[in-house]
């Protein structure tokens, strides 16, 4: 799931000029750290259907736009045919990584968020969009946070490095630093792109689990790829309601674990001094690297 503050504080925005008043999911069953049964046994046959249609629709758009890793993970969860179980994805990810899901009704709080992951658990909503919002929806649902992000839990280095966010995310909560980690967040874990060989590949969850996106990343002359730095993507604006302006290129797995390691304190000091970048800025010296 997405648990940035901007974003939290656009749903709130949201939910307040709803007409019910709050967001989407139902939290009367939720524990103290949100966890719900996931209750699979009520999805309806026509969930699971669009589900299929999901899942069918994504999975063909992966080969040459995907890292290879995700696209060999989400082959080994066997989640093609409908909602899938989230024990049985647990039992095997917990073998692989140490990791294992927790039912969420939805969004949750940053500090609750940020908990799960540091003692490796990764919350995946329950509920599944309205056939209408095939292409769109606005808070993540169990297609994004399953198809998106599951897949490259399964990866050791890729999994420590989200366990390390939440202890992050933790202490950013202590020295103020939210808003530059949901940065952070933004641009790796959901709409991060890597190097390959065969030219540039998406990893981000935002995109995988995107029709369009997923394309426009990649093969569109407008936004700028720009090779990953953690203070500067830190410093930098995104959009919560269109595709990105920019996306930020590691490398591999092992330079996001390793440009994240340092202590952020005195970067967090130091951006608090500093304007934000507009989500559309390129730097002196940056390279842009083209589209493919
Ligand atoms: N190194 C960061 C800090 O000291 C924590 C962190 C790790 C943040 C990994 C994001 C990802 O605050
Ligand atoms: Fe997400």
């Amino acid at each position: 799931m997405d648990m940035t503050l901007e974003q939290a504080e656009f749903l709130k925005t949201l939910a307040e000029k709803s007409d019910s008043g709050s967001l989407r999911g139902d939290y009367s069953a939720a524990d103290a750290q949100y966890v719900v049964p996931q209750d699979w046994h009520t999805y309806t046959p026509d969930q699971h259907a669009l589900w299929r249609k999901l899942y069918q629709r994504q999975v063909q758009l992966l080969p040459g736009r995907a890292c290879d890793l995700f696209i060999d993970s989400l082959a080994g969860l066997d989640a093609a045919g409908g909602i899938p179980q989230f024990d049985r994805t647990s039992e095997a990810l917990s073998r692989a990584t140490g990791w294992r899901l927790v039912a969420v009704p939805g969004l949750v709080p940053d500090h609750v968020f940020f908990e799960h992951l540091a003692n490796r658990r990764f919350p995946v909503t329950v509920w599944l969009r309205e056939p209408r919002e095939f292409d769109y929806i606005v808070e993540p649902d169990v297609f994004h946070d399953f198809f998106g992000h599951v897949p490259l839990l399964f990866n050791p280095v890729f999994a420590n490095h989200l366990q390390e966010y939440g202890k992050g995310g933790l202490k950013a909560l202590r020295l103020g630093g939210l808003q530059f980690l949901a940065r952070l967040y933004w641009y790796t874990v959901e709409f991060g792109l890597i190097e390959s060989p065969q030219g540039l590949r998406a990893y981000g969850a935002g995109i995988l689990s995107s029709g369009g996106e997923i394309g426009y990343c990649l093969n569109s002359p407008v936004p700028r790829r720009i090779p990953f730095n953690a203070e500067r993507v830190m410093r930098t604006l995104y959009k919560i309601d269109s595709y990105q302006d920019t996306y930020f290129v590691i490398r591999d797995f092992d330079q996001l674990f390793e440009d994240t390691a340092p202590d952020f304190s005195p970067i967090y000091a130091r951006l608090q001094t500093l304007a934000a970048l507009p989500a559309d800025s390129l730097l002196a010296g940056e390279r842009n690297l083209q589209a493919t």
